[in-house]
Parts: structure tokens; sequence; C-alpha cells
């Protein structure tokens, strides 16, 4: 009776809703979303806007838990604490652009701003991950936009 769905977890950066100045919707809303279509939410981790952390988390998630799949939301900005997509980029070891390509063009059509995330997306091994922008009007959008294609990519993984 192994629990055969993919595993995800989830991560959000934010230094106010890691010390608590906030509450993190968007993480709660990812795994929802997920769980809804079917997907093994393993986390729900809050951390802060830290590079060093942020490669921690990711290589822990990825190497020791051996989920399928990382989805971080926040921190893909242009502020000075904006630093998920560097952190990001130091544990890949695949490039898949054409992820965050889409995220991008497609979500023109809710706010030219879309064009400011820096998100990337990338393989650590068998783990894919993909930086998600921080609103939950985002990450909604987001979701919409990725979760077919994902489904098949995640399939190829395996
Ligand atoms: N993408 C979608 N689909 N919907 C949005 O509302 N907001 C944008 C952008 N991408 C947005 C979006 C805004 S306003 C910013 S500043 C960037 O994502 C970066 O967000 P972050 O710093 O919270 O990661």
């Amino acid at each position: 009776n192994k629990d055969s769905r993919m595993r995800v977890a989830v991560l959000t950066l934010s230094d106010k809703a890691s010390i608590g100045q906030r509450k993190d919707e968007s993480g709660p809303l990812i795994e929802k979303i997920m769980t809804e279509h079917g997907y093994n939410v393993t986390s729900v981790t809050v951390i802060a806007d830290d590079e060093n952390e942020i490669v921690s988390q990711l290589i822990n998630l990825s190497d020791r838990c051996q989920n399928d799949l990382i989805l971080t939301t926040g921190g893909t900005g242009l502020s000075l604490r904006d630093v998920t997509p560097e952190a990001t980029m130091k544990v890949m070891t695949r490039n898949v652009p054409g992820i965050s390509e889409a995220l991008r063009y497609e979500s023109m059509k809710y706010t030219n701003k879309a064009m400011l995330s820096r998100g990337v997306s990338v393989l650590r091994n068998k783990t894919l991950i993909i930086n998600l922008p921080g609103s939950p009007k985002a990450v909604k959008e987001s979701l919409d936009i990725i979760l077919g294609p994902l489904k098949h990519g995640l399939e190829i993984m395996k």
C-alpha cells in the first residue's frame, strides 16, 4: 500500500511571514490546490529571504526528503531581499527554462507586472524545482498555467 502520488514540497520565502509579522497564505493555497489535483504534499515550510538558508532547504527537500517537485513562492522580484532564483540556480543540475518562460508569458494576460518576476525552473537530479511569485493571486494563476504540462513532465521523470 505504498503511496504512489507525486511528492510535493512547498517552500514559502518571506522575511515577514518567517517571523510571524504576516500570515503565509500562499503556501497553504498551493497545498490546497495541489492536494485537490492528486498530489501528496509532504511539507509546507516558511523561511526568510536568506540565500544560504534557501539553498540548504532546497537540498534537504530534494536529496533527503526525495520530493518529485518543490514549489517555492515569493522572493522572485526586484527588491534587494529577493534571492529565490539565485538560491535555486545554485542547486540546479539542469535548467528547465520553458516553464518559467510560459509562466511569464501567460501571466502577462493578468498583469504586465508579470515580467518583473525573475523566477526560474530547474532540475536537481530527480527533483523539479519551480519558483512562483509570492502573492496568492499569482500562485493561483501560475498553477492554472502549469498544472497540465507538469503532470506529463513528472511522469517522464519517474
Ligand atoms: N504573475 C501572476 N500570474 N500574477 C501576478 O499577480 N505579480 C507580479 C509578478 N508575477 C503577478 C505575477 C508582481 S507584481 C511581481 S513584483 C513579481 O511577480 C514578483 O513577485 P514576488 O517578489 O512576490 O516573487
